[in-house]
């Protein structure tokens, strides 16, 4: 079994009270909280090697270019992509995403098949391309619907652009099975990881999939950087995303060429202390093992349904089989925002609003919901209080 008292004081921010009370942080799908190691990783790198990485010969510089090299490899064997010219930092999953529809070529007439329940980052990217979106339905449980999902092919498709989990409805989504039947039409398949990837094994060999997104932030790491693996020969056949230091081999005035892979995708001084301290937080998982990181949000994700469906008039939106420790709700009478603003009173942080997915909500026919999401840190007396705060809500507006 995990220690998770002994979890929690490695995050000093759950040492916080929120309006005297203290702090009962269910939001991790926004962000997640970040662990000493993490903070510490920040500060040591300004206090010691603080320089410009890949372009100068000083000792300091190469060992700032160490350190951030280093997390290349570490995300490279965590995730087991095949060469660590397949992984390239951006700020975050939404630039990743943004990375491949720039420079990936799109021409009118092309279809890129998204879901449901796409993150506004997940369709707007592709929207701005002006190509047709192919929609994947949803069940009311909140699953693909993949039936229509193989009939959505033609020879039109250029890309499959989908979530490995809902940050709304927690749907996990099989990822392999849509991976496979997009090869067998020849269609690239770009995943959007950023609620997976902190809560569950992600192996690209494995789900084959030719791009892989994904922030740090949400994995226990700084704001400010994320990762777009792709299969390199995939990224060697794209155009670089921006121009400026480090993508470019040669410049004269009148043109280019490109630095190899995976330098051609990181133009401009990157966001080196940030990508530094990112490895702290994957070592970080890595000493937790995703075993107990499963059982553990399982665990709550459990409770949690079955005390929030002992609710009155509260109902859960996504009932999918396989699930994250995400829950969506809506309440009768009450809005999701005065149930935001009721929890944050008792020193509970919540999400509530269009959670960036307006098309779901449409689908759902809600204008808002109300979403807790969980951590390592979380636990079940925090499950309580909020089951208890959302009671009192419950009567306070009958
Ligand atoms: N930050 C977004 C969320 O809360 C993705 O789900």
């Amino acid at each position: 079994m995990l220690n998770i008292e002994k979890i929690r004081k490695d995050f000093p921010i759950l040492q916080c009270t929120m309006h005297g009370k203290p702090l009962i942080y269910l939001d991790s799908s926004n962000t997640s909280q970040k662990p000493n190691g993490v903070i510490d990783a920040i500060t040591h790198y300004y206090k010691n090697y603080n320089a410009n990485i890949h372009r100068s010969i000083y000792e300091l510089s190469a060992k700032a270019t160490h350190l951030y090299e280093k997390t290349r490899t570490n995300i490279k064997e965590f995730i087991n992509a095949k060469s660590t010219q397949e992984i390239i930092f951006t700020k975050g999953t939404t630039e990743a995403i943004n990375l491949v529809a720039s420079s990936l070529s799109f021409s009118e007439g092309d279809e890129i098949i998204v879901s449901t329940m796409e993150h506004h980052s997940n369709l707007v990217p592709w929207q701005k391309l002006g190509v047709k979106l192919r929609i994947i339905p949803i069940s009311d449980k909140g699953e693909l619907d993949l039936g229509a999902y193989q009939n959505l092919f033609n020879s039109h498709t250029k890309m499959v652009a989908i979530t490995h989990a809902s940050n709304v409805l927690g749907t996990i989504n099989p990822i392999k099975e849509i991976t496979k039947i997009a090869h067998q039409h020849q269609v690239a398949v770009l995943v959007d990881g950023a609620q997976a990837f902190p809560h569950l094994p992600v192996d690209v060999e494995d789900l084959d999939c030719d791009f892989y997104a994904f922030s740090s932030h949400k994995a226990y790491g700084p704001t400010g950087v994320g990762v777009l693996y792709g299969k390199k020969d995939l990224l060697e056949k794209m155009s670089p995303y921006q121009g400026g230091g480090n993508m470019i081999e040669r410049v004269s005035l009148t043109d280019f060429t490109c630095n190899q892979l995976p330098y051609k995708f990181e133009a401009g001084t990157p966001n080196i202390a940030d990508v530094i301290a990112f490895d702290a937080a994957i070592n970080y998982i890595k000493s937790i093992g995703f075993e107990n990181i499963m059982r553990h949000e399982q665990n709550l994700l459990h409770y949690a349904t079955e005390k929030l469906n002992n609710i009155d008039g509260l109902r859960i939106i996504g009932n999918a089989s396989k699930k994250l420790g995400v829950i969506s709700f809506v309440m009768k009478e009450i809005h999701p925002h005065d149930i935001g603003t009721i929890l944050d009173h008792e020193g509970i942080a919540v999400r509530a609003g269009h959670h960036c997915a307006m098309p779901l909500m449409e689908r759902f026919k809600v204008p808002a919901m109300v979403r807790v999401s969980f951590g390592i840190y979380n636990t079940e007396k925090e499950i309580d209080h909020l089951s208890l705060a959302l009671k009192t809500a419950e009567r306070i507006f009958a």
